[in-house]
């Protein structure tokens, strides 16, 4: 009887060891997400830094740029969904574009211009999203979140699903002030048909003429971690986006080539 007992609180014994490694465990792998979720700043100098990159779940295979340098050009700030904004950038002097959109003061005169001459042309652009605070990217991206979590898709998946076509709140370029969405008025939809439209054709060939440029192409998914998204414009001043534009590259090619330079 007595052994029978023993025995007994050894079996107990043991699933509570078990169970014990089981949180363990759990309560690691957890950690180690997290960490490897989080974006790494490291410092270099006084004006520039590194931003070390750990990409994961990207479309493409394209992390050539692990350690792409942030331009001492404030305009030129590097945001994606593993490059946090850091808490001083989420304060923006804002100026008004027009109908109720603001955008960063630097950029708004160049804007501005950019769709009077495209009126001009005889096209309708209209802005249907500029600078945006913290609060309101998280309800678009939490609504995108909702809207990817199908087809047996897990929590963490739709996550980063919805992170391929909206930015974690945090990330945006549009919480910097510095990006904005431009549709045309006959076609105000954001998917690829808005490329095919006469307001959009000539902000992409027009825009860097204004210092903008289009930040996700679809030919560099794979390196901006962004759906093509032929309507989200991003402001680097006008030099930058006549490189950018005239070369073919996007910003983080741009931005990598500069740190090549530097350390030639
Ligand atoms: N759609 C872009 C990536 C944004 O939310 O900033
Ligand atoms: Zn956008």
């Amino acid at each position: 009887m007595r052994r029978i007992k023993t025995k007994k609180g050894i079996k107990n014994k043991q699933m509570l060891y078990q169970r014990i490694v089981a949180v363990i465990i759990v309560c690691l792998s957890f950690f180690i997400h997290v960490k490897i979720q989080k974006p790494v700043h490291y410092p270099r100098s006084k004006n520039v830094q590194v931003v070390g990159y750990i990409w994961q779940d990207g479309i493409g295979q394209d992390d050539w740029w692990s350690n792409v340098i942030q331009s001492e050009d404030e305009l030129l700030i590097l945001v994606s969904s593993q490059i946090w904004i850091p808490q001083e950038r989420l304060t923006v002097e804002l100026a008004e574009v027009e109908n109720g959109y603001f955008v960063d003061a630097r950029c708004q005169v160049d804007l501005q211009n950019m769709l009077n001459d495209c009126r001009a042309a005889g096209l309708s652009p209209l802005i249907c999203s500029a600078y945006r605070t913290q609060e309101e990217q998280g309800t678009l991206f939490w609504r995108q979140v909702d809207r990817c979590a199908v087809g047996g898709r897990t929590q963490d998946e739709a996550y980063w699903e919805a992170a391929k076509s909206v930015a974690i709140p945090g990330t945006s370029e549009h919480q910097l002030g510095l990006a904005v969405d431009i549709v045309d008025v006959s076609y105000q939809r954001l998917n690829d048909g808005q490329e095919n439209t006469p307001a959009q054709r000539w902000l992409m060939a027009n825009c860097w003429r204004y210092g903008f440029i289009l930040r996700y192409p679809r030919e560099k998914e794979g390196i901006t971690g962004y759906y093509y998204e032929p309507w989200h414009y991003r402001y680097v001043g006008r030099d930058v986006a006549a490189q950018i534009y005239l070369r073919g590259m996007c910003l983080e090619e741009y931005l990598a080539e500069s740190q090549e330079e530097q350390t030639e």
